[in-house]
């Protein structure tokens, strides 16, 4: 088991973190008047009943359901579970412990830093993509109005309990989605974690990379607590793009796809700036496109979704990208015209 102290709460993770959890319910189960279970339908049915047989030391709890799916990150339904939370008699010692993927996570941290003013929140991921990322950070985010993450916080957590086992219900297609963000850290790592994503053949392989994932996140958000130094927004490497292709919700395409298609594009205006070679570009973008199809990006207006970009400045008419400068060389915040960004798209569209 490995155990990392952080700004936002512990993190534990291997096969006996729900015991740790169970532990730790044992000493602090009777600081809280009620612990509520947030989580979708899917983990509900593939992951509680595991959960219940690990955590025995919960006592009552009552449990929130919610539609899977980024359509669930909206203020209807934050409003919709802070009345909930109040039905269940919920109030400020009570805990809300979030179960489930990136969604329930980002939901989860919205809620428990806002319902009366912020309650404890416990966080137990269950899909690859938020045991790398999403549950790892303190930040979480809701979409309105279409835009990626538009009103979020920054919260901590009384822990985050890793526990791999839970991907054996995830399907391969939201396992590869996760990888992504894998990538995503190995690019922004050391060479022996961006040989090894190279080196995978299987969604079997990536198991062995979680835990190198999530230091490199916690190494990079601790230096940057609020992403207001220079450190925390290398994260966003692929996210400008990948945002701008969420916003066309209707297309239902997986955060993580987004992302990957993302670090493909960006990529290529990273090299068209002249922060990476063509080595480094080739071999980013011949392991995205093992893993990957291309999306078909041909008649979405990319910049539409580009408006609500965080690193977006109304002093200029240019885009803000993260961008990549090469394997453990960080990212630089680089504007961007939207002639290179199209002539990029155009690229991943034609190649
Ligand atoms: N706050 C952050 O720092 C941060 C970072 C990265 C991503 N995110 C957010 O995370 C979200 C994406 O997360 P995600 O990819 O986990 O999506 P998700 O939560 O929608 O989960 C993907 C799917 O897998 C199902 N699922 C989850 N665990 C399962 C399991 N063990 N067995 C079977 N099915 C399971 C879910 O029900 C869902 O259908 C996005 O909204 C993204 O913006 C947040």
């Amino acid at each position: 088991m490995t155990k990392w102290n952080t700004f936002f709460g512990p993190v534990i993770l291997g096969q006996f973190c729900l015991e740790s959890l169970d532990e730790w319910l044992k000493t602090n189960r009777s600081n809280y008047s009620k612990i509520i279970i947030l989580t979708d339908s899917n983990v509900h049915e593939m992951c509680l009943p595991i959960f219940f047989a690990e955590v025995k030391n919960i006592g009552q709890i009552e449990i929130l359901e919610i539609e899977p799916g980024e359509k669930s990150k909206s203020f209807e339904l934050i409003s919709q579970l802070h009345l909930a939370l109040l039905d269940n008699e919920a109030d400020r010692k009570s805990l809300l412990l979030s179960l489930g993927g990136g969604v329930v996570s980002d939901i989860g941290g919205f809620l428990s830093s806002t319902f009366m003013r912020g309650i404890n929140h416990l966080i137990v991921p269950t899909s690859l993509l938020s045991m790398v990322d999403a549950s790892i950070g303190g930040k979480n985010g809701v979409n309105v109005g279409g835009f990626k993450n538009l009103s979020g916080t920054f919260s901590s957590s009384q822990g985050v309990f890793i526990y791999p086992k839970f991907l054996n219900s995830l399907n391969e297609t939201e396992l590869i989605s996760g990888f992504s963000e894998i990538i995503k850290h190995a690019m922004l790592s050391s060479q022996s974690l961006w040989i090894d994503c190279i080196n995978c053949s299987a969604t079997s392989d990536f198991m062995n990379l979680i835990s190198r994932a999530v230091e490199v996140k916690i190494d990079i958000v601790e230096k940057d607590n609020l992403e207001i130094g220079n450190y925390r927004f290398s994260l966003n490497i692929g996210h400008t793009i990948a945002h701008a292709i969420e916003y066309f919700e209707d297309l239902n395409i997986s955060h993580g796809d987004a992302v990957a298609a993302g670090l493909w594009i960006e990529s290529q205006i990273a090299f068209d700036e002249g922060l990476i070679d063509s080595k480094s570009l080739r071999a980013l973008q011949d392991l995205l496109d093992r893993w990957w199809s291309r999306l078909d990006l041909s008649n979405m207006d990319l910049f539409k979704g580009m408006l609500a970009d965080k690193k977006k400045s109304s002093f200029s008419k240019d885009f803000y990208f993260s961008l990549w400068s090469g394997v453990g060389r960080g990212a630089v915040l680089t504007p961007v015209s939207r002639e290179k960004i199209y002539k990029a798209k155009m690229r991943y569209d034609q190649d």
